[in-house]
C-alpha cells in the first residue's frame, strides 16, 4: 500500500503528536506511525512536570481543558537536606512562573484524542520500519500494518521514536558524535495509594541517597528512592521501601510519608545523552530519539516540546515560502536549548544523588551548595528559572 503525506512521523510520543497537532493547526498534514498499541501508549507511566511554557502551549493551541480541570500548579519545591526543609517560591523568583503536574501519559490521551478527532491518521502496531532515501527530496518511510507492506512519501521526516530510535541510526556512518555520561545510580519509582505526603514535590539528599516525594492525584502518590543500577524490584519488600523512604526524608520536627498500598515498582537507569548533528537530509531527530536527560528536574518531554516547537516553524516557513533556511538551521537552533537544559538536569542529579566514590568532603561540598541555592536570592534564582522552564529563544 502506498501512501503519501507531507510529514511523516515515526513515533507517536509527546513529540510526534505534538508536532503533528501543530502541523495540523497550521494547515500542514502529517501521518504518524507507531509500533506499540494506543493502549500501550497511553498507560506508560513516566515523568509528570510540566513546565510553564509547555502549559501555556497546550492551553493555547486547544489541548489544555482536561490539564486545566484535572492538573495541580505548583508555586514551588522543597529541597530538603540535613533534617529540615527549604522552599524554593517560584513565582516570586520568575515573574509569576509556576510549573503543573499532570502525568505524561495524560498529555498523550489529550493529543492522540485531538488528532483523530481531526480526522488524523496515526497508524498503531506497526512492524519493520525502515525509512530510506533521507538525501532525496521524497524520503520514505516503510512498514507492515496488519501483514501488509506500506510505504510513506513524504516531503521530511520527523524522528520522534525515542531512545530506541530506529531513524538515529539510519543516518549513515560517521555523521553523528555522541556525547554521553552514564551516572552509578538509578531511580527506584513507586506509585501508591496514599493522599498526599506534601503540598509540594520535595527533593531530598540524604547520606543514604536521594530521595523525591511527587504526587498524581489525591489519591495516588508517586515517589523515588536512589538505588543501585543493578538493583532488582524483587529485593524490595513494601515495608523495605517505606522504612528507607522514611529514614531519607525524615526532619528534626518529626515528618513522615503517608504510606499506602504500592501498585507499581520499576527501576530505570540515568544517563545524559546529546546526538549531533539532529538531521540529515530531510530527516530530523526530535526529543529522545536525539537526547536524553537524567529524570531529576523532569525536562524530558518539556525539551521534546520545545524540539518540536521549533521544528514545526521551520516546516510552515518552508511550505509558506519554499525556504529551507529555517530547516536548515534546525539542529544548531535546538541545541542551545537542549545543552542548556543537560547543564541543569545534570546540575539537579549531581547536587542531589550520594555517588558511590564519593567521600565525606564531597558530600560536605554537597550539603554547603544546597544551603547556598535555599538562602542566597541569586542561586535560588538559577533554579527556579530553569525549573519552571527557560524562555524559548
Ligand atoms: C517526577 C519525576 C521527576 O523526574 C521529577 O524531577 C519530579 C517529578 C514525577 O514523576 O512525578
Amino acid at each position: 500500500m502506498k501512501l503519501k503525506t507531507q510529514v511523516g512521523i515515526v513515533g507517536a510520543g509527546p513529540a510526534g503528536l505534538m508536532l503533528s497537532h501543530l502541523l495540523h493547526l497550521q494547515g500542514i498534514e502529517s501521518i504518524i506511525i507507531e509500533t506499540r498499541s494506543r493502549n500501550d501508549i497511553e498507560s506508560t507511566i513516566r515523568a509528570g512536570i510540566l513546565e510553564q511554557g509547555t502549559v501555556d502551549l497546550l492551553r493555547e493551541t486547544g489541548v489544555g481543558q482536561r490539564m486545566e480541570r484535572e492538573g495541580f500548579r505548583h508555586h514551588g519545591i522543597e529541597l530538603r537536606f540535613d533534617g529540615a526543609g527549604h522552599r524554593i517560591d517560584f513565582p516570586s523568583l520568575t515573574g509569576g512562573k509556576s510549573v503543573t503536574v499532570y502525568a505524561q501519559h495524560e498529555v498523550i490521551k489529550d493529543l492522540v484524542k485531538a488528532r483523530l478527532d481531526a480526522g488524523a491518521q496515526i497508524l498503531f502496531e506497526v512492524k519493520g520500519v525502515g525509512i530510506s532515501g533521507l538525501d532525496s527530496a521524497v524520503p520514505k518511510i516503510r512498514f507492515r500494518k496488519d501483514d501488509t507492506d506500506c510505504e510513506i512519501a513524504c516531503d521530511a521526516i520527523a524522528g520522534c521514536d525515542g531512545t530506541q530510535s530506529i531513524c538515529r541510526p539510519s543516518i549513515p556512518a560517521g555523521v553523528l558524535t555522541a556525547y554521553e555520561r552514564v551516572y552509578p545510580f538509578g531511580w527506584f519509582g513507586i506509585l501508591c495509594e496514599a493522599p498526599p505526603s506534601s503540598a509540594e514535590l520535595v527533593y531530598a539528599l540524604h547520606d543514604r541517597g536521594f530521595a523525591l516525594v511527587s504526587t498524581r492525584s489525591p489519591d495516588i502518590q508517586r515517589m523515588y528512592l536512589q538505588v543501585d543500577p543493578s538493583d532488582r524490584t524483587e529485593n524490595w519488600s513494601d515495608d523495605r521501601i517505606w522504612a528507607e523512604f522514611r529514614r531519607r526524608l525524615a526532619t528534626r520536627d518529626g515528618w513522615a510519608p503517608k504510606e499506602g498500598r504500592i501498585f507499581s515498582k520499576v527501576i530505570i537507569g540515568m544517563r545524559s545523552l546529546v546526538v549531533e548533528p539532529m538531521q540529515y537530509g530531510r530527516l530530523f531527530l526530535v526529543g529522545d530519539a536525539a537526547h536524553v536527560v537524567p529524570p531529576t528536574g523532569a525536562k524530558g518531554l518539556n525539551l521534546a516540546v520545545a524540539d518540536v516547537r521549533v521544528l514545526a516553524r521551520a516546516l510552515l516557513e518552508f511550505y509558506r515560502s519554499g525556504r529551507g533556511d529555517l530547516l536548515d538551521r534546525y539542529s544548531e537552533s535546538v541545541l542551545r536549548r537542549i545543552w542548556r537544559t543537560q547543564r541543569f538536569s545534570w546540575w539537579m542529579t549531581s547536587m542531589l544523588h550520594r555517588f558511590p566514590d564519593s567521600d565525606a568532603f564531597q558530600y560536605r561540598v554537597q550539603l554547603a551548595e544546597l544551603v547556598y541555592v535555599t538562602s542566597s536570592r541569586a542561586a535560588s534564582t538559577t533554579l527556579a528559572e530553569n525549573y519552571v522552564g527557560l524562555p524559548m529563544e
